[in-house]
C-alpha cells in the first residue's frame, strides 16, 4: 500500500453531494456570486448519477389555482400528512415557492408531461387532495437532474469533482473550514479548504436491506454531522414506500396508483377501501404501508422469498396505452427484475424503506448552527415533512431549499471577507486517518456487519415497532458498532478500493442506526411513519415535539423541541 501526498484545494464554497439539492444550490450560489466566488461541487459518484435520478413519480406544486388548487390546500395536505409534526411556517413558505421553482425547471429544459390543452400535466399522488404531482413520465428525478446539471454548466466558476469520498468536515471553534476526502480513483488524500459548505448528501436509507435507495445512500453527511456534535432532528421517522418491488425493494412509483393502479391481497380484494374509505389506495404512505402489513400479518399476502411476503399491484385499470406512455420505466423494471410486464400482469410489492424525514437540524435557510455551514435536501431537517412525507414533496423540497441555501451561503460569503487557514495539524490528521483506515484492527468483515445491520433494521425498526424489538435491535446495533472497530480490509490497493469505502460507509451506518433506534425507543407514541404497537395512539400531550439527538462526550443525548403551529391545530387523521 502506498500513501499519496495530501493535495489541498482552496475554494470559497464547497457543496458536498450532486443530487437535486446540491445542484440547485450550486446554480444559485453561482448566480448570486456573479463569478466572484470560487465554488466546488463534489460527490461520491459521478456527479450526474446521484440517487435523485431514481425519483420517479413527480414534484408537488400548486399550478392550477384557476382550477381549484390553492397554497392552503397544499399546505394543509402536507401538515395533515406529516401527522402534525411539521413546522407550519416552513410548510407555508415551501408551498408558495415550489411552483416558481417547478416552472424554472421547465425553462431549464425539464420535459414536463403535457395535457391535451398544452398546459403542464399533473397526476394525483397519495394524501394530496388535488392532482399536483408534476411529472416527466416516471423518470422525473432523472430529467430534473439533467436540467439542473446542464444549467450549472453555464457558470464558469463551479468546479466539478467526481468520485470523492468525504470522510470528515474541518471545523474549528464552531467555524467551518472545509472537508477531508479521498479521491476514489487514485486513493489520493484531499483537503478541500472552503470558507463555506453545503451538505447535500441525502438520507440514510441503506440502513435497511429492503429499500428503494441505491447503494450510494449511506448517510455519510449525517454521520459526520453527528460525530461533529451537530443535532440530528426527528431521525426516528423513516418512510416505508408501499410499493417496493419484491424481492429487490426497487421503487414502483406511487404514480401507478395515481394513474389508477389498485392494491390487492391474495384473495383478490381491494383492501384499502377498509382502511381509508375516501382516499383508498391514494392515502398517505404511512397509512397504506401499515394497511399492507396488516393484511400480510393476517395471512392475506403471498409467500415471498426470505420472509418477504407480498401483495399485488394491479395495473389493469390503467390500460396498456397509458402504461407505455406514462409508466415506461416501471414497465422496464417489472420486465427486467421479475420477468413480469405490468401491461398484462400485476407486480409483487411490499413496503420498502424509502425516505428519511429527519436530518441535520437546520434553520429555515438551511443553516446548521456551525458558522459557514448549511445543509439541504434529504440530509437536512427543515421540518417540512414532520413524521410522514407526502409523495412528490421531496424533489420539490430539494429544489426549493437547494436554492435557498445556495443564495444564503453566497450572500454570506460575499459579505464576509475572512480568510481561511487550516487548523494546525490538519494535514497530518488527513494522512493518519487514511492510513489507519487501511489497517486491519480485527477479523470482522465489513460486509458481514452491514448484512447483520440490514437484518436487524428490516425486522426491529420496520413499519410496526415495539419496545422489545427496538431494545433487541439497539443491543445488536451496539454489538455491531463494537465489531465495526475490529475489521479487516481485504483489498489493500489505492485505486478504487471498494472495500475501504464499504467499511467507512458501514461505520457511518451503524452509528446512525443507534440514533434512529434510540430515538424510536424514546418516542412512546405512534405518529406518521413511526408506529408503536405498544403505544398505538398519537399522544399530542407528550409528543407533539421534535426529537433532537446529539452526541455529547461520546454519549447520545435526546431532548425535544416544540413544533411550530400557524393555522392547523392537530386533528384525527382520517382519509
Ligand atoms: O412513488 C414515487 O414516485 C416516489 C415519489 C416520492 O418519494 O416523492
Amino acid at each position: 500500500m502506498e500513501i499519496y501526498l495530501v493535495e489541498v484545494f482552496d475554494y470559497d464554497l464547497i457543496i458536498v453531494g450532486s443530487g437535486l439539492a446540491g445542484l440547485r444550490a450550486a446554480i444559485e450560489a453561482a448566480r448570486v456570486s456573479k463569478g466572484k466566488l470560487r465554488i466546488a461541487i463534489i460527490a461520491k459518484n459521478q456527479l450526474m448519477r446521484p440517487h435523485s435520478i431514481s425519483a420517479e413519480g413527480g414534484s408537488a406544486a400548486v399550478l392550477y389555482m384557476d382550477e381549484g388548487d390553492s397554497f392552503d390546500l397544499h399546505a394543509y395536505d402536507t401538515v395533515k400528512g406529516s401527522d402534525y409534526l411539521c413546522d407550519q411556517d416552513i410548510v407555508e413558505f415551501f408551498v408558495r415557492q415550489s411552483p416558481i421553482d417547478i416552472l424554472e425547471l421547465e425553462h431549464w429544459g425539464t420535459p414536463w408531461a403535457r395535457r391535451d390543452d398544452g398546459r403542464i400535466a399533473q397526476r394525483p399522488f397519495g394524501g394530496h387532495s388535488y392532482p399536483r404531482a408534476t411529472f416527466a413520465a416516471d423518470r422525473t428525478g432523472f430529467y430534473e437532474v439533467h436540467a439542473l446539471y446542464d444549467t450549472m454548466l453555464k457558470y464558469g466558476n463551479v468546479d466539478k469533482f467526481h468520485e470523492q469520498f468525504v470522510y470528515d468536515f474541518i471545523i474549528e471553534n464552531n467555524k467551518f473550514k472545509g472537508v477531508m476526502a479521498f479521491d476514489i480513483p487514485t486513493g489520493q488524500i484531499r483537503i478541500f479548504k472552503a470558507r463555506a459548505g453545503i451538505i447535500a448528501t441525502g438520507g440514510l436509507g441503506r440502513l435497511y436491506g429492503y429499500t428503494t435507495y441505491s447503494h450510494l445512500v449511506t448517510g455519510d453527511g449525517l454521520a459526520i454531522a453527528l460525530r461533529q456534535g451537530m443535532n440530528l432532528k426527528d431521525i426516528e421517522f423513516v418512510q416505508f414506500h408501499p410499493t417496493g418491488l419484491v424481492p429487490s425493494g426497487i421503487l414502483i412509483t406511487e404514480g401507478v396508483r395515481g394513474d389508477g393502479g389498485i392494491l390487492r391481497n391474495a384473495k383478490g380484494e381491494r383492501f384499502m377501501e377498509k382502511y381509508a374509505p375516501t382516499k383508498k389506495d391514494l392515502a398517505p404512505r404511512d397509512i397504506v404501508s401499515r394497511s399492507m402489513m396488516t393484511e400480510i400479518l393476517d395471512g392475506k399476502g403471498f409467500k415471498g422469498p426470505n420472509g418477504l411476503d407480498y401483495l399485488l399491484l394491479d395495473f389493469s385499470a390503467i390500460g396498456a396505452e397509458k402504461i407505455k406512455e406514462k409508466l415506461s420505466q416501471v414497465r422496464e423494471i417489472g420486465n427486467h427484475y421479475v420477468g413480469l410486464d405490468p401491461v398484462d400482469s400485476p407486480l409483487p410489492v411490499r413496503p420498502s424503506a424509502h425516505y428519511t424525514m429527519g436530518g441535520i437540524d437546520v434553520t429555515r435557510t438551511g443553516f446548521t448552527g456551525v458558522t459557514g455551514l448549511w445543509a439541504a435536501g434529504e440530509t437536512a431537517c427543515l421540518s417540512v415533512h414532520g413524521s410522514n412525507r407526502l409523495g412528490a414533496n421531496s424533489t420539490s423540497e430539494c429544489v426549493v431549499f437547494g436554492k435557498v441555501t445556495g443564495e444564503d451561503s453566497a450572500k454570506w460569503l460575499l459579505s464576509d471577507s475572512g480568510s481561511n487557514n487550516l487548523p494546525e495539524g490538519e494535514r497530518l490528521n488527513a494522512e493518519n486517518f487514511i492510513s489507519n483506515a487501511y489497517k486491519d484492527t480485527g477479523d470482522n468483515d465489513p460486509y458481514d456487519i452491514k448484512r447483520d445491520l440490514w437484518t436487524t433494521m428490516d425486522k426491529d425498526a420496520y413499519v410496526f415497532r415495539n419496545e422489545k424489538d427496538l431494545t433487541d435491535g439497539l443491543r445488536i446495533i451496539r454489538g455491531l458498532i463494537e465489531r465495526s472497530k475490529k475489521i479487516s480490509i481485504s483489498e489493500k490497493g489505492n485505486v478504487y478500493n471498494q472495500n475501504l469505502i464499504a467499511s467507512l460507509e458501514m461505520k457511518n451506518l451503524v452509528e446512525l442506526a443507534e440514533v434512529v433506534v434510540n430515538s424510536a425507543l424514546e418516542r412512546k407514541e405512534s405518529r406518521g411513519s413511526h408506529f408503536r404497537t405498544d403505544y398505538p395512539k398519537r399522544d399530542d400531550d407528550n409528543y407533539l415535539k421534535h426529537t433532537i439527538a446529539k452526541r455529547v462526550g461520546g454519549k447520545l443525548s435526546i431532548t425535544y423541541r416544540p413544533v411550530t403551529i400557524t393555522k392547523w391545530k392537530p386533528e384525527p387523521r382520517v382519509y
